[in-house]
């Protein structure tokens, strides 16, 4: 049920404009150039950067093809796209998206839109939505259904508040959202849930290695012995405080798969000093 291919996961937040955007996909190409030994790597740049940076990547992309003897003039547009996505190192996902398909949603951004601008992956119900937006996970598994429907892998957050850890009573949330935030008999190709204790996000705190594991081996356990739930590749990721200080330790955890970063994600080149250590 597990998939084994790592990823790191760079959740960039309502940060960067246009011209940092550049400079960062200039400076993080440059870290990982000629590095082929790394883990699935997935950038979610604010909604409206989505586009620029899949013209960027591809800009990029091109000039490595080209470098190899490949002549872009006399290829087809299909053929491009096919050679450009065989050698993609950094893939786009969205931060949110919406419930429904289409429709009076201000301010929201659908499922098929991600799709349509370069998107893999769609980070949902992450706790800033929860909390901000006052997202339920009635609501996140709605979306977790139409992102589906969309060709899009969900990426689902899941975690404790302090008090809930302090309190003994953070097994039986996490199991609860994990009930009620996925979406039963349906068949799942790929799903990743972010483990992100909302007391480790963006503080500097973060749970021992062995909290980690613990935490890990039981999302793993109750997916596995649930069979209204399934689920064919499933990744667990953590995410909270991590940079490149903490990566090895935190990727040496059992049945850990990748992280997803926020504020250590901002800078290319600790981002990419973490994409290195986390293969
Ligand atoms: P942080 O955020 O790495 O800044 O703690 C993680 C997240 O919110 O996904």
């Amino acid at each position: 049920m597990t998939q084994n291919k790592n990823i790191i996961i760079a959740n960039w937040k309502m940060n960067h404009s246009f011209d940092a955007t550049e400079e960062w996909l200039k400076s993080f190409n440059k870290e990982i150039e000629g590095n082929n030994n790394l883990p699935e790597i997935v950038l979610c740049p604010p909604a409206i950067l989505i586009d620029y940076c899949d013209e960027l990547l591809l800009g990029g992309e091109l000039e490595i093809l080209e470098s190899k003897g490949n002549n872009i003039e006399e290829l087809e547009e299909s053929q491009i796209d096919k050679l450009a996505t065989d050698i993609r190192k950094v893939h786009l996902g969205g931060q949110d998206c919406g419930y429904d398909e289409k429709g009076a949603f201000t301010g929201d951004i659908a499922a098929n839109m991600l799709h349509d601008a370069g998107c893999k992956y769609v980070i949902l119900g992450h706790s800033e939505r929860r909390k901000n937006h006052f997202e339920s996970d009635e609501i996140v598994q709605k979306k977790i259904v139409t992102a589906l429907k969309n060709k899009l892998v969900p990426i689902l957050c899941i975690g404790e508040s302090l008090e809930l850890r302090e309190e003994n009573k953070y097994l039986d949330f996490i199991k609860s959202q994990i009930l009620s935030s996925i979406p039963k008999n349906i068949e799942i190709e790929q799903l990743i849930i972010a483990y992100e204790p909302i007391w480790s996000i963006g503080t500097g705190k973060i749970p021992s290695k062995d909290q980690i594991s613990e935490m890990a081996d039981f999302i793993v356990g109750e997916i596995k012995n649930n069979k209204d739930l399934k689920i064919n590749g499933l990744r667990i990721l953590y995410g909270g405080s991590t940079n490149s200080q903490n990566t090895a330790e935190i990727m040496s955890v059992n049945n850990v798969s990748g992280m997803l970063v926020g504020g250590a994600s901002l800078k290319a080149k600790e981002f990419a000093q973490m994409a290195v250590l986390a293969k």
